[in-house]
Formats: structure tokens, sequence, C-alpha cells
């Protein structure tokens, strides 16, 4: 296994050492990247997902191969690992997306815990490797901040890409929530203010995060940091983007209704419906509804918190106003900083 530059469009390099909806929301929101103009849905590694969760009967067969194949190619790399002084634990994953699966490994060289995201270019749609997948890396590399989870390298072998990142040893949010029930207020408001700090850094970069939902944020002991990268975009000069991202259930009205949007904008719809989600244990909107249904409620505010939920009006105007109708009336990241359920935990969130 090398961590070099084999592949023409792949950039490549270590790193600088050391170096669920309404009623269910225990749904892994599937995401999704479509141009409206011909309203034709790309689903990344959709059949991946597909012949995992939901076999069909007469292909089991040949579902069985085709996961025998993957542990092979998944044990190799581990020895491949050992090579390089780490031990990749191959025998449960930490977690799996759209398009990877994500593995614990123990780093002896730095010695430290990382995950690793191993992803199968084979399975990647064209759009993902040759458009999705170099901008996650590219983008990911130039993002350091406390709030944001770091990558350290990047391993390429055979079809595989491994890119090795810090380990958030609580998991990600959506497991916490479906375990622990809805997060307290003041708890939930620390989480927003780390969030919105690690947004706002991406955003002064003029890059737009495109897929924030709860199963993209990974907690760590004593904070939470934004990952999945894989639908990041450099935005320069205010353009506008036209590639629908991300999940409905967490999307913005504009990206709803199929016209050209603010990415940076949109996240902060994005992040409000996680703040919502934190403390109420609920989906604000059912992705299951058409896209026009959903806007409508949008517009009118019509999500329920539940009678048990117990909110203050500095929360529930704060993730209002992140989930302003109107993207021209929203705040931006940096705005959200002054939100009344954000700032009083800015202070504590120095080092990090
Ligand atoms: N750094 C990490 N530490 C712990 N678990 C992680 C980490 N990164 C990802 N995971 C787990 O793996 C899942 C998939 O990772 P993600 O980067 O979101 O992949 P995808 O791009 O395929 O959605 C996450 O939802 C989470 O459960
Ligand atoms: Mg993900």
């Amino acid at each position: 296994m090398t961590s070099q530059e084999t592949r023409g469009t792949w950039s490549s390099r270590e790193q600088p050492q050391p170096m669920q909806s309404t009623g269910s929301m225990y749904t892994r929101h599937s995401t999704y990247s479509t141009t409206p103009r011909n309203n034709f849905c790309t689903q990344p590694k959709s059949s991946y997902m597909n012949t995992r969760t939901t076999p069909h009967p007469t292909s089991t067969h040949h579902l069985r191969k085709r996961t025998e194949a993957k542990r092979y190619v998944i044990e190799d790399f581990r020895q491949a690992f050992e090579r390089k002084g780490m031990e990749l634990d191959t025998t449960k994953k930490l977690g799996r997306g759209k398009y990877s699966k994500v593995y614990k490994a123990v780093d002896r060289i730095n010695n430290r815990v990382v995950a690793v995201k191993a992803i199968d270019i084979l399975e990647l749609t064209s759009d993902v490797k040759n458009k999705f997948l170099p901008r996650e890396i590219s983008c990911w590399r130039k993002l350091k901040n406390p709030f944001l989870v770091g990558l350290h390298a990047q391993y390429e072998a055979q079809n595989m890409i491994f890119l090795t990142m810090e380990y958030g040893s609580q998991g990600d949010l959506l497991r916490y929530v479906q375990e622990n029930g809805g997060i307290n207020e003041r708890r939930a408001g620390q989480f927003m203010s780390q969030l919105m700090r690690g947004l706002q850094y991406m955003h002064l970069k003029q890059i737009a995060h495109r897929d924030i939902k709860l199963e993209n944020i990974i907690l760590f002991d004593n904070c939470v940091k934004l990952s999945d990268f894989g639908f990041v975009r450099q935005v320069e000069n205010q353009a506008l983007s036209l590639t629908f991202c991300g999940s409905k259930s967490y999307s913005a009205p504009e990206l709803l209704r199929g016209i050209e949007y603010n990415p940076f904008l949109s996240d902060v719809w994005s992040l409000g419906v996680v703040g919502f989600v934190m403390v109420t244990n609920r989906m604000p909107f059912d992705e299951k509804k058409p896209n026009n249904v959903i806007v409508e409620l949008q517009r009118k505010r019509q999500y329920v918190i539940p009678s048990t939920v117990y909110l203050t009006t500095s929360c529930i105007s704060s993730f209002e106003s992140m989930m302003t109708f109107e993207a021209k009336h929203r705040p931006t990241s940096s705005d959200c900083l002054a939100l009344p359920w954000i700032t009083p935990h800015l202070v504590d969130n120095h080092s990090g």
C-alpha cells in the first residue's frame, strides 16, 4: 500500500505530521445529488446500499459473493495497514455511509487511535469518482479547525482509497440521539456553538458543506465536530449552486423548490434543523411528503415541538432564525454566532 499519487485525478499526499422523519427519525437520511434542470436524481452508491440493506430474493447468491469479496479486500488491507504500523480493526465498523465504511485503527507510529474511511472506487458513480471525491479530499485538506474532523492521511491501493482521520470515540450524533433521546437545551446549545464555529470557519474559506445532518456530526469526548465533506464545494464570489445535494429532511426550501441557491445559507438552514432535532428528538419536516408540501410547511413553520419538551424562547428563536424561509433574510453563519442560544456558549469553546 502506498500513500502517493498514482491516479491522475487524485491529489494525494499525507497531511503534515503530527500529523432518521416526524414520528420516526430513526432513519439514516439518504444523501443525493441531482441537477434540477434534468430532474434526474442520481443516488451515489445507492445500488451498493440497496444490495446490502434490501437484497432482492433472487439475488441472494450474488449478494453473498459480493459481500465475501468485500470482506476479503478489507482483510487484505488489514495486513497492508499493519506494515505501515497501523492496526486496523476489521471486526466491526464505526459506521457506514452511502460512500464508505468507517473502521477504527490504532496508529502505533503516531501513538493515537484513528478512524479510517474506506472507499471502494469501483462502487462509485462517475460523478462521485470524478467530481465529489476529489473535491472532498482537496477541500478537507485545507480544513483545520477544532470543530471539524481532521484528515490525517490518504492511502491508495488497488481499487480502494483510505482516508485516515481523527477518531470520535462517542460515534455520530444520530446514534447518540437514538440511544439517549433528545439533548437538554444547554448541552445542545454548546454543541450548536461548536458546530457554528466549525461552519463559520469553512464559510470564511468559501467552502460550503452541503450535507449537514446528524449522522455527519461526530461526538468526541468534549465536543462535537462536523464531518463528511463528500459534498463540499468551494464557491467564489457568492456564486450560486444548482446541484441538489444533501438530505431532503435537512434541505432548505430553495433546494426543494429546485432554484439556484446560496450554499452557505442553505448550510445554515440545515444546521437549524440539526438544532431542532437535538432538542426535540424529532424531525421538523417529514421527508416522505412531496417537496411542494414540505415547502409550504416550512413557509408556515408548521412543525411540532413535543409538549413534553420545554424550550426557552432563546432556543426556539435561534433555530427559527436559522430556518428563515427566505434565504436572503436568513442569517449567515457569522451572524448566527450572535444568536441567544449560541453566544453564551462561545466562551466555553476557546481551546476546542
Ligand atoms: N471520525 C470518525 N469517528 C467515529 N465514527 C465515524 C468517524 N467518521 C465517520 N464515522 C461513522 O461512519 C459513518 C459514515 O461516515 P461518513 O464520513 O459520513 O461517510 P459517507 O460519506 O459515506 O456518508 C458516520 O455516520 C459515523 O457513524
Ligand atoms: Mg455521511
